[in-house]
């Protein structure tokens, strides 16, 4: 049975972990949706871990249309979320049309796009043309010439500002979250304040689910991983056993373990 955005829902409510992780491939994407792996994330960190770029800026919306549509073509019941790249959401009517290729050329689920005050009016437009939308907030690798990879919302003052970030992207309309590099009990504290599920990576353990950069799970991330990654291949004898050891230990509350927290 397909993945449906209520069933995401239920499994928030229900505190079930959602398990997500990205694909840029339809094989790769067959393989994680068998796993059971219940969101594949098309992420524009494509543009380090396929195309070989130092960050995620030079990322295309053609290319995002291109990896979208492999992932859809080996991916047949996972939840497929598609990133905005970098500048294809700079006005709300830009924003549509963009998430307009996402999802008719693409065959996407629901887009993501980074930001907080900046993509309000953006996400209440897409919501009100019943596109599903996903935020993305802490660390925005689209950002990162400005602020670097840094750890965001260690101090109460940005902490309070991304609580009430995330709650203004829920009311502008969007129907889930991704929190990236926030400290572990903030990230527990947003996930507590919103209906919508909110997915962690470098976030610890107290989100709705957990999603990872396939290269990094995978161990063949070229040079240094980040901490909180881990290398599922390290016991497993093939990629199908890392990847459902992903999932289980996600389910269990296992993955990440403290080792993994970055806060
Ligand atoms: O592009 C991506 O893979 C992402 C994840 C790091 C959440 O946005």
């Amino acid at each position: 049975m397909p993945i449906t955005l209520s069933k995401l829902k239920k499994m928030h409510q229900d505190n079930d972990k959602i398990v997500c992780l990205t694909a840029y491939d339809s094989s790769l994407a067959f393989w994680v949706a068998q796993a059971g792996v219940e969101v594949i994330l098309v992420g524009d960190s494509l543009g380090m871990v396929v195309q070989g770029h130092n960050t995620t800026l030079p990322v295309t919306l053609d290319e995002m249309v291109y990896h979208t549509q492999m992932v859809q073509r080996g991916n047949n019941q996972a939840w497929c979320i598609a990133d905005l790249p970098f500048m294809s959401d700079t006005t709300s009517q830009q924003t549509i049309e963009s998430a307009a290729r996402l999802m008719k050329e693409g065959g996407a689920n629901m887009v993501k796009l980074e930001g907080g005050q900046r993509v309000l009016e953006s996400v209440a437009a897409l919501s009100s043309l019943g596109v599903p939308v996903c935020g993305h907030l802490g660390l925005l690798p689209q950002s990162v010439e400005k602020y670097g990879y840094k750890v965001q919302g260690k101090d109460s003052e940005s902490a309070q500002r991304l609580l009430s970030e995330a709650i203004a992207l829920q009311n502008a309309g969007a129907e889930m979250l991704v929190l990236e590099c926030v400290p572990a009990n903030l990230a527990k504290e947003i996930t507590q304040q919103l209906d919508i599920p909110v997915i962690g990576i470098g976030s610890g353990k107290g989100t709705s689910g957990q999603v990872l950069v396939i290269n990094d799970m995978l161990g063949i991330t070229v040079g240094k991983a980040p901490k909180f990654a881990k290398n599922f291949m390290e016991q497993s004898d093939s990629i199908q056993v890392a990847l459902s050891n992903y999932v289980t230990e996600v389910k269990a509350g296992v993955f990440p373990a403290d080792k993994h927290l970055v806060g």
